[in-house]
């Protein structure tokens, strides 16, 4: 059985959403101290409504796959829509990765809620509870 699905070699080969929004609403930057890999995601927000979203993946090629289908899962989705994504959820739409992997798809979880809090700093809109405290993953 190949080690990844053809869903991972397809959103790694030709990863959807990458790149930089210039006047972004949120950006969130993460990393994973032990890997090294560092993720950056741009949201553009219209009416609680995520109209856009870019990101730049430093990173390995499961990271790469998995913030692009994460930019796929939440384009057009209302803010309320993204916080409920989970890393699972999108490892599940792209059939699997391997165990030691599943780091690498946090990732891009924790991008999209940093990119939301700084969207929520900015505006001083109040911040949904969920997002209150929120902390990327140490691993
Ligand atoms: Fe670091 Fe995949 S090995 S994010």
């Amino acid at each position: 059985m190949a080690l990844y699905s053809d869903k991972v070699m397809d959103h790694f080969e030709n990863p959807r959403n990458v790149g930089v929004i210039e006047n972004a609403d949120g950006v969130g930057e993460v990393g994973n101290p032990v890997c090294g890999d560092i993720m950056k995601m741009y949201l553009k927000i219209e009416n609680d409504t995520i109209v856009d979203v870019k990101f730049k993946t430093f990173g390995c090629g499961s990271a790469i796959a998995t913030s692009s289908m994460a930019t796929e899962l939440i384009k057009g989705k209302t803010i309320e829509e993204a916080l409920d994504l989970t890393n699972k959820a999108v490892v599940d739409a792209l059939d699997g990765l391997p165990a030691r992997k599943i780091h690498c798809s946090v990732l891009a979880e924790d991008a999209i809620k940093a990119a939301l809090v700084d969207y929520y700093t900015r505006t001083g809109k109040k911040m949904p509870e969920s997002l209150v405290g929120f902390e990327p993953h140490e691993d």
